[in-house]
């Protein structure tokens, strides 16, 4: 199995439908579980005809031997990119429990801070995880992020109000970690 960034286009909606019904992606992006269809396919098409200036936004597509064109599994974000400070904010979402917890979020991740630091030439990257999240967590500490504090019950999710973990990674934080980084990538479990 290889993991790809690419754009995404109007024929990835159907994939973006299905896992509007996935809690898990759904609390991590803010959105109600269960939203209309026909919401969705509009902010999608916004999304794609007009997107916001200050976010990258890639689609993450596994390939295997069966699907050599790949299959789109989720996507990676660069939130609030301040070209003036060279800072954004990562977000990463797998949109079915399928794929997840397989090295998918870690290969994406690292595919975009590439890209943010080496491309874009920002200087430091940030996210924000609730408390609940071990995976997102534990995927910040294996990506080399440095944790920078807590927003103590800084959002209710499901009722319960929930701190707020913010990370953040310095471009020579990256580089000096990123030949460890690369190799580790080379191996999402098959
Ligand atoms: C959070 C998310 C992006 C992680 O991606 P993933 O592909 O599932 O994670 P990976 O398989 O790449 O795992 C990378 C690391 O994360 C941690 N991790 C993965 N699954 C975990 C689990 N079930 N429990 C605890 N830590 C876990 C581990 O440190 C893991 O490294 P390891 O396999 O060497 O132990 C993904 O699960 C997801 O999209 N979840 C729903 C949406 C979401 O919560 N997004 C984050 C918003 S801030």
């Amino acid at each position: 199995m290889e993991v790809h960034l690419r754009p995404l286009t109007m024929s990835d909606l159907p994939r973006v439908l299905e896992w509007s019904q996935d809690e898990a992606f759904c609390l991590a992006n803010g959105w109600p579980v269960g939203l209309p269809a026909e919401q969705l396919q509009d902010w999608f098409v916004r999304l794609l005809n007009n997107p916001p200036a200050d976010l990258v936004r890639k689609g993450i597509v596994i390939t295997t031997p069966e699907q050599p064109e790949g299959y789109l599994v989720g996507f990676v974000d660069l939130r609030e990119v301040n070209l003036l400070e060279k800072r954004a904010r990562l977000r990463i979402a797998i949109g079915d429990e399928s794929h997840r917890g397989q090295g998918v979020g870690y290969a994406a991740g690292l595919q975009m801070l590439e890209h943010a630091f080496r491309e874009l030439g920002l200087e430091r990257i940030t996210a924000e995880v609730h408390s609940s999240n071990n995976r997102m967590l534990g995927l910040l500490e294996k990506l080399g992020f440095k944790r920078e504090g807590v927003l103590r019950q800084h959002e209710t999710r499901q009722g319960i109000k929930e701190d707020v973990h913010l990370f953040g990674m310095l471009r020579e934080e990256f580089e000096s970690a990123s030949s460890t980084l690369r190799l580790e990538t080379s191996s999402p479990q098959a």
